[in-house]
């Protein structure tokens, strides 16, 4: 497990949820679901959420009548998510839970599973795809983004490169500090081919920023950067009809 993420997310996680001030809506970083109609109608199906944070996306899909679980590792945000989600009226079952390891969900129970700028704290990608496709239905879909990985290389105020594209893996900052914060950097095609590694179908991958009607979100960046690079990615993976 990535016990750094965890840790700092454990501490940070309410701080963050008070300044980001996640709207109820279902997300894929700053570009909205309803953008990109992506999932359709999800009312009667049963939605994983991963790395749910505050869980706003899973109350927005609880909200369409979807019954809806999801996943931290941190407690802290399980405690907000709880809240949030009794605040609003709708029924969200939450676990703490790495999402690298899914055992309290049943094989082949859901029919979508869903994350948002998550990954990116994951180490270990493979072990996780490999749950999701577990706990998914057969033709159950697995949809997920957040921001795009050239906006994680650029320094957004000057648009030049603040390090190689091809730099990837565990990248720890404050190292000095009693609050390391990790991330773990790839490329697009790390996440293609995992999910091809996991038995997954691609059906749709998109790079795109927010449209005028959606967004953009105040934690999207300025409008000089995203009218020229994409601010997300979205992958929609299928678990095929047909498994072995
Ligand atoms: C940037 S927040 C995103 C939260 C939410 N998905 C959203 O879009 O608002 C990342 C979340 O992922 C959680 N997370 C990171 N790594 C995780 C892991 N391995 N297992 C479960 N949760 C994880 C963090 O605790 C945090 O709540």
């Amino acid at each position: 497990m990535g016990e750094i993420a965890r840790e700092w997310w454990e501490r940070h996680g309410r701080a963050v949820q008070g300044k980001l001030q996640h709207p109820i809506d279902i997300l894929y970083g700053d570009v909205s679901e309803d953008q990109v109609q992506l999932i359709g109608l999800v009312d009667g199906k049963r939605v994983l959420e991963i790395g749910c944070g505050g869980a706003q996306c899973s109350i927005a899909f609880a909200r369409r009548g979807a019954i809806v679980t999801g996943v931290d590792f941190a407690k802290s945000e399980i405690d907000f998510a709880q809240e949030l989600a009794k605040e609003h009226g709708v029924q969200v079952e939450l676990l703490q839970q790495d999402m690298s390891d899914l055992t309290p969900i049943a094989s082949e129970s859901q029919d979508i599973v869903f994350s948002s700028n998550a990954f990116i704290y994951v180490e270990d990608l493979t072990a996780c795809f490999s749950e999701v496709y577990r706990v998914l239905k057969r033709d159950g879909v697995f949809v997920f983004g957040g921001t795009h990985p050239f906006l994680e290389i650029l320094d957004w105020n000057t648009m030049t490169l603040n390090r190689s594209y091809f730099d990837t893996g565990l990248h720890v900052e404050g190292v000095e500090t009693d609050s390391p914060f990790s991330q773990v950097d790839r490329t697009i095609s790390d996440y293609f081919n995992v999910l091809v590694d996991s038995g997954f179908t691609v059906d749709r991958m998109l790079e795109l920023c927010p449209d005028d009607k959606h967004g953009p979100t105040e934690w999207s960046p300025p409008a000089d950067l995203l009218a020229r690079v994409p601010s997300s990615i979205i992958f929609k993976a299928r678990k095929p009809l047909n498994t072995a």
